[in-house]
């Protein structure tokens, strides 16, 4: 089978050393020639994957194609469909959740749990919403990485808000945020991996560490796994889903929003469980059974992030002394160029001992650093 990917960044890189254990023939749009993914593909094309024209002649002689990235061009992904070329997930899914508002009203048409929210066009329009704050605003389209997000907490943060259409959804007391992964095959069948835990960097609003399977009492556990379920069935598309969740100080559960293809949350699944959600993707797409989603042993992840200050040719300072580490394994993407906080890799370990799990993502994230 010939596959495409659109996008070629370090989840298209992942996607592909799991497509080297099955015949499947790859091939890579991305406007970066020496983006991650590049050289890890069998055919790689320059070409903007935003561009109608571009994504058409790139899938039309392929069998399938699948994203690493939600910023693509869905009416040529419509052509191609009709065309017979299978897309996973469908191009109908991925336009529900490339728009944040389309997704929340998404949520809100199958009675998903998601927090409140309303649309904003403006500025102007968003200073007329005072008494709904504290409050998250975010971009309908085009932010990335806690980019088109802002939280106001008061009318005097009004300013910080986006002057494009956007939602401006109440601010959930969060004590947890998980993902839940959900796989669904061509058949409908699903299998679900277990939640992971996520820790953020509160400056740079990025994912920096993570622990899963999550710590969480059974009863979230049943919450995040339904709720998950129902958001990838009413998607009714096969693939991939990755459902970013809330868990709340009274311990109710609400769908942050969903990525419709692999995802950060599940790194840790390539080492921590039997099948990875790459793996779990190529057998969606090549049509085999689905695999085994249990954990071996639970698993950290350590982002690795461009250390603030320090542009250039990467550097990956104690890496030696990391490796060192028993059940510790690196994951470099390849990337020339480390920027203050640019994703430059990640770190799984392992262990049976949570406190061991994070005490060992601790002393990475010190020793570890990436500079120029
Ligand atoms: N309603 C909310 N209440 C409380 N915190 C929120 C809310 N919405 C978002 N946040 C916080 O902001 C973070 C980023 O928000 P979100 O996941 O929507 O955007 P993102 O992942 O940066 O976007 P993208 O998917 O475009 O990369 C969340 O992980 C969470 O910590
Ligand atoms: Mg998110």
């Amino acid at each position: 089978m010939k596959v495409g990917i659109l996008g070629g960044g370090q989840l298209g890189r992942m996607l592909l050393q799991a497509a080297a254990n099955y015949t499947v023939e790859t091939y890579v749009l991305e406007s970066d020639l020496d983006c991650p993914a590049a050289h890890l593909c069998h055919h790689f094309t320059k070409g903007d994957i935003r561009d109608f024209e571009t994504v058409y002649q790139f899938g039309k002689n392929l069998d399938a194609l699948t994203i690493e990235i939600e910023s693509v061009n869905i009416d040529a992904l419509d052509k191609l469909a009709a065309e017979g070329v299978k897309i996973y997930p469908s191009p109908a899914a991925i336009r529900i959740i490339k728009n944040k508002i389309i997704q929340k009203e998404f949520y809100k048409n199958n009675e998903i749990p998601t927090s409140n929210f309303l649309i904003t066009n403006t500025i102007e329009e968003l200073q007329k919403h005072e008494y709904f704050l504290p409050a998250v605003h975010k971009i309908g389209e085009g932010g990335y990485d806690g980019k088109g997000v802002q939280i106001i907490k008061e009318p005097s943060e009004f300013s910080k808000g986006f002057n494009a259409p956007a939602v401006l959804e109440k601010m959930v007391n969060v004590e947890k945020e998980i993902a839940v992964i959900v796989c669904v095959n061509q058949k409908g069948e699903t299998a679900i991996f277990p939640p992971a835990e996520m820790l953020f960097d509160p400056i740079l609003n990025l994912l920096d560490y993570q622990v899963s399977p999550a710590r969480v009492n059974e009863k979230v556990l049943w919450k995040a796994e339904a709720i998950a379920l129902k958001v990838a069935k009413s998607l009714q598309s096969p693939g991939l889903f990755a459902v970013e969740l809330f868990v709340d100080q009274e311990q109710n559960v609400w769908v942050n929003e969903t990525a419709p293809r692999v995802h950060n949350s599940g790194h840790h699944t390539i080492e921590g469980n039997f099948s990875s959600q790459y793996d779990m993707l190529w057998r969606i797409i090549l049509n085999y059974p689905l695999g085994n989603t249990k954990p071996i042993l639970p698993a950290a992840i350590v982002n690795l992030l461009g250390a603030p200050s320090y542009s250039g040719n990467a550097i990956y300072e104690g890496l030696e002394e990391i490796l060192k580490i028993e059940n510790v394994f690196v994951h470099l993407y390849g990337k020339k160029e480390t920027k203050p906080g640019r994703k430059m890799g990640h770190v799984t370990i392992l262990s049976n001992d949570y406190q061991e799990l994070i005490f060992q993502a601790n002393k990475i994230k010190q020793k570890l650093r990436i500079i120029s």
